[in-house]
Order: C-alpha cells, then structure tokens, then sequence
C-alpha cells in the first residue's frame, strides 16, 4: 500500500510543481545565501508529509541539495533517499520535530539508505562537522526551539560553533532541540566521543 501512495505522491508532485519552478523565476528570493547542511535523519514516512515538495532528480545527497539550492524557487530544505534516489526541495515548515529524528549509520550524517531520509537545511552559514556524545562544555549561551534551522540562525553572528541536540523536555511534555552557541573556537571546546548523529546526541556546526 505505501509504495503506491509514494508513487502517485510523487506523481502529483511533479505534475504540479513543474511549472510552478518556471513561474517563480522572476519572483525574488526570500532567503538565500550560505550552503547545505545536514540537520537530521528522519524516517521516509515523512517524505508524503511535506506541505511544498517539489520532486527533482539528483543521484546523491549534496547532488540534491545542491539541486535545491540552486532551484529559481525559494527552497529552505532539501530531503534525500539513497535507495530510490528521491529528492524534495522544501521550506521550513517542513523542518523535522525532533520526535521524527531517527539515528544515521555514522558520525557524519549518513541515514540509513533503505528507510530513512536525510534532511538538510540549504542556507547555513556553519558548516556541519561531527556527532559526539553529551556532554560539552558549557556554552556562551543557549536556547530551546522546536525548530532546527532556529540553533542556526539565532545564535550571535560571532559564534564560531553551534551545537544542536534534539531532545524531549519532561519538565514540559514537550520534543525540542537544545542550542548552544559557543564563542570560543572550536579547539576549545571539549568534545565527547564520536557516535551516530540521532536523538539525544550533539550535533556540532563550526563557522563556514
Ligand atoms: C528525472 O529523470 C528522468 C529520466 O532522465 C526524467 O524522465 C524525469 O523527467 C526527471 N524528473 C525530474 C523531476 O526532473
Ligand atoms: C544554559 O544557560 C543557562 C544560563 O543562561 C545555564 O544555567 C544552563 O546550565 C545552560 N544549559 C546548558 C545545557 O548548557
Ligand atoms: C529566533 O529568532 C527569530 C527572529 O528574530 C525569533 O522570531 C524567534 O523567536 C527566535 N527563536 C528563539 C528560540 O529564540
Ligand atoms: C547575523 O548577520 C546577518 C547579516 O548581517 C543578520 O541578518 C542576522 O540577523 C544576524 N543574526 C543574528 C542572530 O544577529
């Protein structure tokens, strides 16, 4: 049943979007500037989920983003799966909640190929480095958003490193994600051990 919802998701997609990709060439761009980063794994459950996708061919993850980035449309996310090498420029609304976050099969951000999707942000101006266990030395400032792009956009322009840790807030029944902003370098900053990107684990962004 869900690969023949997928395909005529896909299929609905692209008859819609196509012309809309041509129609938005002269519109100017709301947000732009920086490159891809990886934000998260999520389940590919979500793909059908997404309020604007716009379905574009591309044959790996940076493909993909690059892709989006490029697009004449205004796009904010790009979502990638390696096995059916489907790729959905997006916006915003469509950032993952850190409930729908799943584990990659590394450090480095790479989702499982066979049921899970990447998510990344297109227009960040950190660059994403590493996953590492809990916990860091504390931050210059931190904050709480349900919201990923938010850690990267709202940190001080004079942060070096952002750090983004999706977790659940018990306090307040709520999933967010924990931001830190460090001012200091990153060399500075002690890190934990190496592991799979996912749930309850820091994911480090150092300045582009
Ligand atoms: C993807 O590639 C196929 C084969 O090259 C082509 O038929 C299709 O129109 C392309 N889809 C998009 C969205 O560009
Ligand atoms: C966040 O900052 C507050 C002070 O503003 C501090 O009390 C708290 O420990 C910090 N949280 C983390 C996780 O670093
Ligand atoms: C991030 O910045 C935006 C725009 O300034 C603001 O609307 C939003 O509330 C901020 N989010 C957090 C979690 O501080
Ligand atoms: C960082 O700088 C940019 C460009 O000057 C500005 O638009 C943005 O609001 C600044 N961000 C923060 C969190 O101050």
């Amino acid at each position: 049943m869900l690969p023949i919802i997928l395909l005529s998701t896909i299929a609905a997609v692209q008859a819609v979007s196509l012309p809309r990709q041509d129609a938005a060439a002269s519109s100017p761009a709301a947000v732009s500037g920086g490159s891809p980063v990886f934000i998260a794994c999520v389940q590919d459950a979500k793909i059908p989920s997404l309020t604007q996708s716009i379905a574009v061919n591309a044959s790996s993850r940076e493909e993909c983003s690059v892709t989006c980035s490029s697009s004449s449309s205004q796009h904010d996310l790009a979502f990638f799966r390696q096995d059916t090498l489907e790729c959905y420029c997006s916006s915003s609304a469509d950032a993952p909640t850190s409930d729908e976050i799943v584990y990659a099969t590394d450090e480095l951000g790479n989702c499982r190929s066979q049921d899970d999707a990447s998510v990344e942000y297109l227009h960040s101006t950190y660059k994403f480095s590493e996953c590492v266990l809990p916990p860091l030395t504390p931050s210059t400032s931190n904050f709480s958003t349900s919201d990923p792009i938010e850690c990267l956009k709202n940190c001080s322009n004079s942060s070096s490193t952002i750090v983004i840790r999706p977790e659940y807030d018990g306090d307040n029944d709520k999933f967010e994600y924990d931001c830190q902003c460090y001012d200091s370098t990153q060399d500075q900053i002690q890190t934990g051990q190496k592991t799979d990107c996912g749930f309850g684990i820091e994911s480090i962004y150092t300045k582009a």
